[in-house]
């Protein structure tokens, strides 16, 4: 399925409408650029991973922790956790957002390898499902913090299977070159010494080895991995209550297509076996890749001898992943006008800056004032924006059937100044 038709997205006499919402209203009344959320196309994404998963299982208990950095608007949050979803967080900001969203912080993992002693104590505190650890500095740092507040944390060891995720460099951390996890080699002995701690329960085993996977066996193979693993510590009396192969389930971004829901799930169960650890999943842009567009306006059409030009108000700063990761987006136009052919185009932003192209050579039918809409923007789109020359962040909306809501309201440059000061 195209990104428009997973989103939900459809035109209507003309116009792209996202579930009952014409986009243009949505300009008329928030402004560009806009990031725009589907409620329902959330809903849809969390329920599809949630059903595969269900139905795979054979009785065993799972929970589908929603990797909170792809997408951390307190609204977003506040959806999932009505259906029932835990997070993944990977700072003390995350989890406060959960919370403040009505998340539960009993199903709250914290990954990250940077962990701060006050991250920690307020994790420990809020009472969170377990600490992914991630060497073996952060687990003495763990015990240390969880003796003095005279608690025991609940930890798996994050390790690195070793397995190669086949993604963009950028998104892949499961190689041994990678500053991410435990060697797998050293996992077992930090777990034995791990068992021995005061402020320690092992709980889990842990690895995540990329993102924008749209091939499980990766992801099948570092889940034997850590499922051997979690064997070998049964063999040593350590118990593993959980077992997670972390997120990186891909999505389609122009033509992909995506790892299939049911066959991984039932790829999972097979692995875990006859086992009665619980299951869990890390997905971020599984949830949200595909439920969030962002909508801009053509500022100006610049037309050359070599390449023609279409100037929009959205920018690498609001959206840098084309930038970054030399990601695909699909763009489209928001007004559809088949009486004019399309130009081939270069989609750019205002910022500063050669990489800051939305899109190359993209065919569309637009003029100053048109609106256009980049597609498949829900996650590592918001989260990842700057202020970069100063530009103000984009306003956030998401729609619910007939109704669209604004969930963070666009920063003013008075937001951006607010903290500067002059020299006395
Ligand atoms: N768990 C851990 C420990 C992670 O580091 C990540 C993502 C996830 C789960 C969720 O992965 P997902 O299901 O979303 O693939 N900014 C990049 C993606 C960075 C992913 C970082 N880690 C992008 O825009 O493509």
């Amino acid at each position: 399925m195209a990104p428009i038709e997973v989103f939900g997205a459809h035109y209507r006499s003309g116009e792209l409408w996202v579930e009952g919402v014409r986009l243009g209203e949505v300009a008329e009344k928030f402004g560009t650029p806009t990031f725009v959320y589907s409620r329902a196309a959330l809903t849809k994404a969390y329920r599809q991973l949630d059903e595969a998963v269900g139905h795979a299982r054979s009785g065993r208990p799972y929970t589908i922790c929603y990797a909170v950095k792809a997408n951390s608007n307190l609204a977003v949050l506040n959806t999932l956790a009505r259906l029932g979803a835990g997070f993944d967080i990977v700072s003390g900001g995350e989890l406060t957002r959960v919370l403040r969203a009505g998340g539960e912080a009993s199903k709250v993992v914290f990954s990250g390898l940077g962990k701060t002693a006050r991250e920690i104590a307020f994790a420990l505190k809020a009472g969170i499902k377990c600490f992914n650890v991630e060497s073996e500095s952060e687990l003495l740092r763990l015990n240390e913090i969880a003796i003095s507040l005279g608690l025991r944390a609940p930890v798996a060891l994050r390790v690195n299977p070793d397995v190669d995720a086949k993604t963009h460099p950028y998104i892949s951390t499961g190689l041994k070159n990678n500053k991410f996890g435990i060697a797998f080699d050293r996992a077992r002995a930090i777990y034995r010494s791990a068992a021995a701690m005061l402020g320690v329960k092992v709980v889990g085993v842990d690895c995540h080895i990329g993102s924008q996977l749209t091939d499980a066996t990766p992801l099948v193979e570092a889940m034997g991995k850590i499922v051997a693993l979690a064997d070998q510590l049964a063999a040593d009396g350590i118990e593993i209550h959980h077992i997670c192969p972390g997120g990186g389930i891909g999505v389609t971004y122009e033509n992909e297509t995506p790892i299939d829901l049911t066959t991984y799930a039932a790829a999972l169960e097979r692995a875990i076996g006859g086992r009665s650890a619980e299951l869990l999943l890390e997905p971020g842009r599984a949830i949200v890749g595909n439920a969030g567009l962002l909508l801009s306006r053509v500022e100006y059409v610049k037309l050359g001898d070599h390449k023609n030009f279409l100037i929009i108000d959205a920018a690498m700063n609001d959206l840098i992943r084309p930038a970054l990761y030399q990601a695909h987006h699909e763009i489209v136009a928001v007004r559809q006008n088949s009486s004019r052919g399309g130009t081939e185009f270069d989609v750019v932003g205002p910022v500063c800056e050669s990489a800051d192209v939305l899109g190359y050579s993209r065919k569309l039918s637009a003029s100053a004032g048109d609106l256009i809409a980049v597609l498949s923007a829900g996650a590592y789109g918001f989260v990842m924006s700057s202020n970069y020359n100063t530009r103000p962040r984009s306003a956030e909306v998401m729609v619910d059937g007939d109704g669209v809501h604004i969930v963070r309201e666009r920063e003013t440059v008075d937001n951006l100044l607010s903290g500067e000061h002059l020299l006395p």
